[in-house]
């Protein structure tokens, strides 16, 4: 098949977008309102955006209490879910009152965070401590309307990795077992036995490409 996706004539069950753009990964993210309350909902419209410095963005269909938390408090953190908080994560969706605490509801403990004042989710094994930067509402929405998408990005001012993840200076990724959102309500898990290595092409001063062997990496990081 081959459609209009404005018109969005796809002829399927459900709109395939979301199982098209995947896995895509989950951002945790953990916010206070001006009250104090904590906030803790999964995002995965969510991305790192910029390497130096770090930025990430996540963004939400319609306005939602964790981008109105960000906005009023400057602050969020994103904790990286995993197989073993896969159903915290998932409790934690559930759209109940701004006053109501998920990290409670999904019986989640909290650690403090070292750079912002929203915690964290102590059982992550990683988690971003981000500054609010701002938000960007995409196009075709009507001006002020609540229903639209908006993007929030936040600088990283703080990283914590649990250190049992982080062996000869690297972090094992693998071992963490992120999960990811595919479509529908379907996600994947990443492990040791998924990653795999490929390095980058070497282009040689006559034009000729060369590819380091596969193998394992090649120690540069291009
Ligand atoms: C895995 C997963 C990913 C989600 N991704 C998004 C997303 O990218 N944007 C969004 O608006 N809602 C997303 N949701 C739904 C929100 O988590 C849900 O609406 C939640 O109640 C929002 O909480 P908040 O009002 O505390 O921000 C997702 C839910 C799940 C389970």
């Amino acid at each position: 098949m081959h459609y209009d996706a404005i018109e969005n004539h796809h002829r399927l069950k459900h709109d395939p977008f979301k199982a098209l753009v995947a896995p895509r990964p989950i951002g945790w993210i953990s916010s206070l309102s001006p009250d104090g309350v904590f906030n803790l909902a999964p995002y995965s419209f969510f991305n790192a955006v910029s390497d130096k410095p770090h930025y990430v963005m996540f963004a939400s269909s319609g306005r939602k209490d964790s981008i109105d938390n960000v906005e009023a408090t400057g602050e969020f953190t994103c904790s990286l879910s995993t197989w073993d908080t896969r159903n915290g994560m998932n409790t934690s969706s559930a759209t109940v009152p701004a006053d109501a605490d998920e990290f409670q509801l999904s019986g989640l403990e909290t650690s403090p965070s070292n750079f912002v004042a929203p915690p964290r989710v102590k059982a992550a094994p990683a988690a971003l401590e981000c500054k609010f930067w701002k938000t960007v509402q995409m196009p075709d929405v009507e001006p002020g309307s609540d229903c639209g998408h908006f993007v929030v990005f936040g600088q990283v001012v703080g990283i914590y990795i649990d250190d049992t993840y982080i062996k000869d200076g690297m972090v094992n990724t693998g071992a963490m077992r992120p999960i990811a959102r595919m479509g529908y309500m379907d996600y994947t898990v990443v492990n040791s036995d998924t990653v795999f290595t490929l390095n980058r092409p070497v282009v040689a001063d006559d034009g000729t490409v060369a590819i380091p062997s596969a193998e394992k990496w090649d120690g540069t990081y291009r």
